[in-house]
């Protein structure tokens, strides 16, 4: 093999390589940004060329649910068939006496319960605004 061409095989070789791991570097960065962004925090995440000073702390989907979407995940399980005597969303004659004993008690027994109707409606995540929310979706759609 004359040396021009052992010249000419050893770039050809370390181009490859180069290329080569250009390429896996790049792939693995990626993925590395695809899973960062996956386990932070909504909102939280601050990558390379955003302007973070200037980024919101939190994302329009980490804030407090609405009545409706409590209501549909937490307490339609009873409110929604009538479960154990559970005043049924949507039905006013279920609703006309217990409204009359006013938001305040009402928004009161869904957070710290009343008889069969669980604590929080059995919402571990819920805060006491996002379960008075749910009480007062039901009261408006129920009258
Ligand atoms: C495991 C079933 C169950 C779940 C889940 C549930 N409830 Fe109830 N709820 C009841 C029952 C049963 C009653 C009737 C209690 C009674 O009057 O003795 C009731 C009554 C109520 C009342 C009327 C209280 C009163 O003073 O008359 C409100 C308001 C209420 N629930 C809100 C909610 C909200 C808001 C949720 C969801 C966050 C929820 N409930 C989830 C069973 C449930």
């Amino acid at each position: 093999m004359s040396q021009a061409r052992k010249i000419i095989g050893l770039m050809v070789a370390l181009g490859m390589g180069v290329l080569a791991s250009s390429f896996a570097f790049s792939q693995s960065a990626a993925v590395n940004e695809a899973i960062a962004e996956r386990i932070a925090p909504a909102g939280s995440t601050c990558m390379s060329g955003d302007d973070c000073a200037a980024a919101p702390v939190a994302a329009a989907s980490s804030g407090p649910r609405t009545g409706e979407e409590v209501y549909n995940t937490s307490c339609n399980t009873c409110h929604g068939a009538g479960v154990a005597g559970a005043p049924k969303y949507g039905e006013a004659a279920d609703w006309t006496d217990r409204i009359a004993k006013g938001m305040d008690t009402l928004h009161d027994h869904a957070i710290n319960g009343f008889n069969a109707m669980p604590a929080m409606g059995l919402c571990a995540t819920c805060s006491n605004d996002e379960v008075i929310a749910a009480v007062d979706y039901m009261v408006e759609n129920s009258q």
